[in-house]
């Protein structure tokens, strides 16, 4: 029987010949797979996409579609693997998946470093004030330097708080070491990666950590416990000069609470590349001279997101021939 591969987005670095050559190296004819891509499949209509992936036994989805029980049902018994062309995969009802022996499958390593890149532009922008900055050499109202224009805030030699430290958490760490600050971090077990030096960083609790933090870089996956992860009360605990940069979901931070602070002044600035309720950002939000703000691109490279589609094929390709996908979500089950 013919197997359908659905690849519901436009991939970078062509998806098709890329699955057609590890295919053939896996060993299969090219009658016995089919690769259909759908490259506007984000905006198409639900019932379009249910439609579409009917009978496929692989999805490659993008972080924006919902793979509910209503897009498994409509996949069918035959789907063996959700492919997300993503580190993230709260998009994904891994429940649901498992009750279906579907496997969720992520694509980690090419994502790391340019995250990490994305989250330290947004550090920089936030705590030199470079949206202010931008705005005015290109106004044509510049009068000239001022001492007292634009002052920010000093960044070496300060403390940096990473909120969920993973592997994206522990790049951003890893690229302290330029600005020689001291580095905490959060997490569910000890990193020993950046607790050795020259990092040398201390493991604490947002409680302890917040108050000292000069600069907070969220990391986190969004998962229950870290909805609203940082809310009223952690910006109660922030100083007054900090810098919040999130880079992970929109829904880790309570944006309401955020908007409020950087109002009020209660931190110094934010560098937001996810938001609460992708794609929209309130009016208040964008209005916010310290808010520096990007369309949630931290990836976005073309070599990063081409390393990510030969991942997507891979994961799909080993799970089609019977393997073990090098990067499932979930640990394969014992026996
Ligand atoms: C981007 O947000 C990703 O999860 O890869």
């Amino acid at each position: 029987m013919t197997m359908r591969i659905v690849v519901l987005l436009d991939c970078v670095g062509d998806a098709r010949p890329r699955f057609e050559a590890s295919l053939a190296r896996a060993g299969f004819e090219p009658e016995e797979v089919t690769v259909d891509i759908i490259p506007d499949g984000p905006t198409r209509p639900k019932v379009d996409l249910h439609r579409l992936v009917s009978g496929a036994s692989a999805v490659v989805t993008p972080l924006t579609l919902p793979v509910d029980r209503a897009f498994l049902d409509a996949a069918g018994p035959q789907l063996r693997v959700v492919a997300n062309y993503a580190v993230g995969f709260d998009n994904i009802d891994r429940t649901a998946c498992a009750e279906r022996e579907v496997v969720v499958c992520n694509g980690p390593p090419p994502m790391t470093e340019p995250t990490a890149d994305l989250a330290w532009a947004l550090v920089l922008a936030a705590i030199r004030r470079l949206r202010e900055g931008l705005d005015l050499a290109r106004s044509g109202t510049w009068k000239g330097h001022e001492p007292r224009m634009l002052l920010g805030h000093r960044l070496v030699g300060r403390n940096l708080l990473v909120v969920g430290a993973g592997r994206i958490g522990s790049a951003v760490a890893r690229r302290s070491i330029g600005w020689e600050m001291k580095v905490s971090y959060t997490a569910r077990g000890p990193k020993p990666g950046i607790e050795a030096p020259p990092i040398s960083a201390v493991r604490t609790t947002l409680e302890h950590g917040l108050p000292e933090a000069d600069v907070i870089v969220v990391t986190t996956s969004l998962t229950d416990e870290t909805r609203h992860l940082i809310d009223a009360r952690a910006f109660e605990l922030m100083k007054p000069t900090a810098v919040l940069v999130n880079v992970s979901r929109g829904p880790v931070v309570d944006e309401t609470a955020l908007t409020a602070a950087l109002t009020e002044g209660r931190i110094f600035a934010a560098g937001l590349d996810v938001y609460e309720h992708e794609p929209r950002i309130s009016r208040e939000l964008r209005d916010l001279p310290n808010a520096m703000l990007l369309p949630h691109v931290a990836s976005a490279t073309v070599e990063d997101r081409t390393d990510l589609t030969d991942i997507c094929v891979e994961n799909v390709v080993a799970m089609l021939s019977g393997g073990v996908p090098p990067h499932s979500v979930d640990p394969p089950r014992e026996g």
